[in-house]
């Protein structure tokens, strides 16, 4: 990676709000049928700079918690909800290591954050934390087609992330930690332009290291080169 610069570092840098696919549209799409009252506890795993956060407990009158690993994410994250009226708990955070008692949330977000991590350790740990009947909802990158040995190291490598797991290999991984797949979807990642609201939101650091734009163009080259191999999907489990 460009002088020791990673791909979460740029998205970290450039602040971008909705980071995973299909943004806060296709947050609102996922849990558009959801109800979560102030009696449930509700995490966004790997929260970025906040905006599903921010979304839920604007929407919501659960109590929100949010982690990440990168400090600079969670500061960008406290600086949004610093001005919502609610309290949510926001801290550094492994989602393959975390503090809460096992069993004590009801629903938890991934949005493109389980690739980024161990399977084997981020799933069962998040089950851990997971009320029996809890939800975890992920939405993950997937391995539409064999890639060769060139490309799978060329992603693994610009990506940060130890593989690129097929659909049959999530399942595995969910069903292993002890968790029901309920539905998997395709999920429909147009978004509408005209949509301030969910529109690609940023929080600049102050100075941007000229890597960074490098970093973001050839996430944008890697995206148009493997479009056939990479795909999305949104796994919905239950514990
Ligand atoms: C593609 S971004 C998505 C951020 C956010 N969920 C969103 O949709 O905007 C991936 C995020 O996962 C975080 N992350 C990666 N590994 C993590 C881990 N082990 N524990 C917690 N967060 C992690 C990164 O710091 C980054 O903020």
């Amino acid at each position: 990676m460009c002088l020791g610069k990673t791909y979460l570092d740029c998205l970290a840098a450039f602040g971008i709000g909705g980071a995973h696919p299909g943004g806060l549209q296709l947050t609102k799409n996922l849990l558009a049928n959801e109800r979560f009252d102030e009696n449930m506890v509700v995490l966004d795993a790997g929260c970025g700079t906040g905006q599903t956060a921010a979304y839920l407990s604007k929407e919501f009158d659960c109590q929100v918690l949010a982690v990440d690993l990168n400090p600079l994410m969670v500061e960008k994250a406290r600086e949004r909800l610093v001005n919502l009226q609610k309290d949510i708990c926001i801290e550094v955070a492994d989602v393959q290591s975390l503090s809460y008692e096992e069993g004590s949330i009801d629903v938890i977000l991934s949005e493109s954050v389980i690739s980024f991590t161990n399977l084997t350790i981020s799933i069962p740990e998040l089950t851990r934390v997971l009320k029996n009947n809890g939800k975890l909802f992920a939405i993950e990158m997937v391995l539409e087609q064999p890639l060769s040995a060139d490309g799978r190291k060329e992603i693994t490598e610009f990506y940060g992330m130890d593989q690129i797991w097929s659909v049959n290999e999530w399942m595995r991984a969910f069903l292993a930690a002890g968790l029901t797949i309920e539905s998997i979807e395709v999920p429909e990642l147009e978004t509408d332009i005209d949509d301030i609201e969910t529109a690609t939101d940023f929080s600049l650091s102050e100075s941007i290291d000229e890597t960074f734009h490098d970093i973001l163009n050839r996430h944008v080259v890697l995206t148009e080169n493997y479009k056939d191999q990479l795909g999305v999907r949104i796994f919905k489990c239950t514990k």
